[in-house]
């Protein structure tokens, strides 16, 4: 259940920072050699994810980082991510 652990804990970390009027990143971009390193993890630790939060700060990024941090956010309908009775059947 790992992976359904770190799910969680990364949610639980982002919603909780939203509450608190941060902003929280996720990414899973980054050099897991360089943080591993960096961190000096031992053989029994692997990093997945990055999660950066703070606040923003518009000065501090470009105009095109800005627009995309500010726009308006289009998700996908829950009709196509959540099925019920078989795959695919939307449950709402
Ligand atoms: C698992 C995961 C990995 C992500 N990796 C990156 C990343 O490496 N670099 C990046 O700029 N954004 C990454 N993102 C996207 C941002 O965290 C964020 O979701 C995106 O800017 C959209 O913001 P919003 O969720 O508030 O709409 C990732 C998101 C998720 C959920």
């Amino acid at each position: 259940m790992p992976d359904y652990a770190l799910g969680l804990s990364a949610q639980n970390l982002v919603l909780q920072a939203v509450a608190e009027g941060l902003v929280a990143h996720q990414m899973g971009g980054f050099s897991r050699e360089a943080i591993a390193s960096s961190f000096a993890l031992p053989s029994t630790a692997r990093a997945v994810v990055a999660i950066a939060v703070g606040t923003l700060a518009p000065l501090r990024c470009s105009p095109r980082t800005w627009r995309r941090e500010v726009v308006s956010r289009v998700r996908k309908p829950l009709s196509e991510l959540v099925f019920t009775d078989s795959w695919g059947n939307p449950a709402f």
